[in-house]
């Protein structure tokens, strides 16, 4: 995959910028929209995704997922979650980087990066995907009531480039993401993604409908959901936002 890249001084979003290319059918994989600052950047649950300029790394990259069927959504989640993990490993103590389901990226009990997949269908098939990333690298005061953010110079102690981080980074993604089209290869990452789950296997206190618990993860099941053993040993499925990590 080639890195083509549409840098903005400043845009309201990359993810609705590429979305608007692709209506406009000017989109081809591998494009990167990077930005220094997004005024309207879109985070999950329509949260503002807070990036102080020029700080950090926010960009959408367009892929064209043929490999990947609709159904079988969550293994983009995946392949991104571990290239970004990977790349964070190479440059952060590598234990203390974790995948929080889905996929936020964790060091520690801080949110280091968050991803926002948005996906056009043409038929029975996927057609494009737009991969939004926010990478937090040199932010040090967050404003917003974001929860728990924290930047990789906590750890590095050093700045860094965005630019070089976006081409390393881009590198990792388009490594993972090709190997993927092999089934081997999503079997190891399968593996991987569950060896890298933040809280797999702890106790640990959870929320859903309204209702606190104690449970442990100890899979992913059919489309991504979380399974979670409670004490009394049953395996409880959830999707994304049926449950809330306490
Ligand atoms: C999350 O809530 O965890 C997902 C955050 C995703 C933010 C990135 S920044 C670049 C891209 N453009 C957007 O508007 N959002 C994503």
């Amino acid at each position: 995959m080639q890195l083509k890249t549409i840098h903005f001084e400043s845009i309201d979003s990359t993810n609705k910028y590429a979305l608007k290319l692709i209506a406009d059918g000017q989109c081809e994989e591998g494009l990167v929209i990077i930005a220094d600052e997004q005024t309207a950047g879109k985070g999950h649950a329509d949260n503002f995704w807070e990036s102080e300029k020029g700080k950090n790394l926010t960009f959408s990259l367009v892929l064209k997922p043929f490999f990947i069927e609709p159904s079988n959504q969550f293994l983009l989640t995946q392949i991104v979650s571990v290239a970004i993990l990977n790349f964070l490993k190479k440059r952060i103590p590598p234990e203390i980087v974790k995948i929080k389901w889905p996929n936020d990226i964790y060091v520690e009990n801080k949110k280091i990066a968050g991803i926002l997949i948005q996906n056009t269908i043409r038929g029975n098939s996927l057609d494009y995907s737009i991969v939004g990333v926010g990478l937090n690298a040199n932010q040090e005061v967050f404003v917003s009531d974001v929860p728990n953010p924290v930047s990789m110079i906590y750890y590095t102690g050093e700045q860094h480039n965005p630019g070089k981080l976006l081409g390393d980074l881009f590198n990792e993604i388009s490594t993972v993401y090709t190997n993927s089209a092999s089934p081997h290869f999503v079997d190891s990452l399968n593996e991987f993604y569950l060896a890298n789950l933040y809280r797999f296997n702890e106790i640990s206190d959870y929320k859903s409908k309204g209702k606190e618990f104690k449970g442990k993860i100890i899979g992913i099941g059919e489309y991504g959901k979380l399974q979670i053993e409670n004490r009394e040993g049953e395996v409880i499925e959830f999707d994304f936002k049926e449950v809330e990590f306490l």
